[in-house]
C-alpha cells in the first residue's frame, strides 16, 4: 500500500550521480532530500578521527546510536556537518572506503534505518542510496535505479576531481569504485539491487539532462 506522503527513491552504485539528481529533483518540486551515504559517512568520519579499529562493529554501533540521537534534533544538517569536517579529498578518499567497510554491519544499519525513515515529510522526499528502494521505503511512490558501466562513472568522478584541482591516479580510482561496488552487491544484509517494482535508467551514454528529463516523466506519470 502506498503512503500518503510520497517518496521518490533513487538507488545505484558509486559514481552514478544519483546525489545531484536527487537534489536537482528535490529543488523542483520543493520536497525534502535525504543523500543517506552522508549518515554512513558520518559514521566513517568518526570512525577515522577517533582511530576506531573498523572491525569494531560494536563500539560503531554505539556511534550510530549516538547520531540516531543527534539526528533527531538536528535532522537536516548532515550534509553541512559532512562537508565542514571533510574538507579535503585525500580524507575524502578515505572517508569513501571506511564508509563502505563499515555499510556491511548488521547492527549499523538497523541504528539507521529508523533515522532514515524520520526523513519522511509532506510535501515529500526524495531519498538516494543504495537500499532506499528495498529496505528503508518499501512503499514508495516511485523507484528508480540509475545504473551507469564503471568505467563510464569512474572516468565521471574522474572529470569532478580534476575540475575540482584535486589530481588521482584514474587506476586507483577505478579500482576503489569497483571495490566499493562489490561490497554493495555482495553483502548480505541490504545489498545493492533494484527493488522489485523499480524502473531502471541506464545512464551509460546520456548526459545528465536526459537523466533528469526522464525521471522527471517518470514522477509526473507515477507520483502526481
Ligand atoms: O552514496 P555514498 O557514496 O556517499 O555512500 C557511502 C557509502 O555508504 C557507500 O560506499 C555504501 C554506503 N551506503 C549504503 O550502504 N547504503 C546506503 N543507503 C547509502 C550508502
Amino acid at each position: 500500500m502506498k503512503t500518503l506522503i510520497p517518496v521518490i527513491t533513487i538507488d545505484g552504485p558509486c559514481g552514478v550521480g544519483k546525489s545531484v539528481l536527487s537534489k536537482e529533483i528535490a529543488k523542483i518540486f520543493n520536497w525534502y532530500s535525504l543523500d543517506s551515504g552522508i549518515l554512513y559517512r558520518i559514521i566513517a568520519l568518526i570512525t577515522f578521527q577517533f582511530n576506531i579499529p573498523i572491525l569494531e562493529e560494536k563500539i560503531l554501533s554505539v556511534f550510530s546510536h549516538e547520531l540516531f540521537l543527534w539526528c533527531t534534533q538536528h535532522p537536516y544538517n548532515f550534509q553541512k556537518l559532512y562537508e565542514q569536517n571533510v574538507p579535503k579529498i585525500v580524507c575524502e578518499k578515505t572517508i569513501s572506503n571506511i564508509s563502505s567497510k563499515i555499510s556491511v554491519f548488521p547492527k549499523i544499519r538497523k541504528k539507521l534505518l529508523q533515522q532514515q525513515r524520520s526523513f519522511k515529510k509532506q510535501p515529500g522526499l526524495i531519498a538516494n542510496g543504495r537500499d532506499m528502494g528495498t529496505i528503508v521505503f518499501p512503499d514508495a511512490h516511485l523507484k528508480i535505479f540509475l545504473e551507469g558501466s564503471l568505467s563510464v562513472r569512474v572516468q565521471r568522478r574522474f572529470n569532478d576531481l580534476h575540475k575540482k584541482g584535486t589530481n588521482v591516479d584514474i587506476n586507483d580510482l577505478h579500482k576503489d569504485m569497483y571495490n566499493r561496488d562489490l561490497r554493495d552487491i555482495q553483502r548480505t544484509i541490504s545489498p545493492l539491487i533494484p527493488a522489485k517494482d523499480a524502473i531502471i535508467i541506464d545512464s551509460t551514454n546520456m548526459n545528465f539532462e536526459n537523466v533528469l528529463k526522464i525521471t522527471l516523466k517518470y514522477i509526473k506519470n507515477n507520483v502526481f
